[in-house]
């Protein structure tokens, strides 16, 4: 069954969890439309994971329509979010609302995501009022990685803390229907999570919050260069492409493959007559 916002928001409700990956291609779109999972973000994490940037910053509207049209043809159940990129919303409410307007028009997507707590809310109502639900991001906000001067955990002082609580408050007062927490201390995000109303999904954030994502490149191994305390690997994927890799040029170099069962078979009375 198709997800929605109504679906997800009585997940809340029940008391069920809420679970959440990102992904950036039709295949593996498909895989995790068939696994389960509630919500697909197509994250700017993209950047580092399918395009080798250091960090998020880099990655534009035109990277993020390319890879979010490829997920929502690969799935029927998920619901899409798709993030907003670096400065594609920060610069003023109009920006918001036209990035916003072209992410979901352009790749058929359920809804955008974007960083920041009260310092957007602005931009969070006039998107919403369009008519497009806003996921939020409060915590550890990558795009901001060069004012935290590095991907650090947030909120662990007083004034911090109280500072991302105030922004889960405003976030959902401003039209939010979900809120990212992200590299917070367990007992703060347990705390919002009771507070809000909206769904609050964790990375980083401990298990009391109503959902959880994680980057797929992280939780299958497939990623290295950068693996946070928080990633759990769930399945050993880079070992096993590896060793598909590893057996492939083995096979190549002895000879052995293609095999016979790989093969295209011609008539030897036609192969007799050319020339
Ligand atoms: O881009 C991303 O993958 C994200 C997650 C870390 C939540 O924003």
């Amino acid at each position: 069954m198709k997800r929605t916002i109504n679906s997800l928001l009585k997940m809340k409700d029940e008391g069920q969890k809420i679970s959440m990956l990102t992904c950036y291609d039709y295949t593996t779109a498909k895989i995790m439309d068939k696994s389960g999972i509630d919500m697909i973000l197509v994250g700017d994490s993209l950047g580092m994971t399918m395009l080798g940037y250091p960090d998020t910053l880099a990655v534009t509207m035109e990277d993020m329509i390319h890879h979010g049209k490829a997920v929502c043809r690969g799935v029927e159940e998920i619901f899409v979010v798709m993030d907003m990129p670096f400065m594609s919303y920060q610069t003023s409410v109009y920006d918001a609302v036209v990035n916003a307007g072209r992410l979901i028009k352009e790749t058929g997507a359920n809804a955008v995501k974007l960083e920041g707590g009260a310092a957007v809310c602005e931009q969070i109502r006039a998107i919403s009022d369009a008519g497009i639900p806003v996921c939020a991001h409060i915590g550890m906000t990558p795009q901001s990685t060069n004012v935290f001067g590095g991907f650090k955990v947030q909120g662990k002082d007083l004034a911090k803390a109280q500072q991302i609580v105030n922004d889960a408050l405003a976030v959902q007062e401003a039209g939010a229907f979900m809120v990212v927490l992200e590299c917070i201390p367990a007992k703060l995000a347990a705390i919002i999570t009771e507070k809000l109303q909206i769904p609050t999904i964790g990375i980083g954030a401990g298990a009391d919050c109503d959902g959880q994502v994680l980057v797929w490149q992280d939780m299958t191994g497939m990623y290295t260069d950068l693996v946070p305390k928080f990633v759990k690997v769930f399945a050993d994927g880079n070992r096993t492409v590896t060793e598909g890799f590893k057996a492939y040029d083995e096979e190549v170099k002895a000879g052995t493959f293609p095999a016979e069962e790989h093969t295209f078979k011609i008539d030897d009375d036609i192969i007799a007559q050319i020339k």
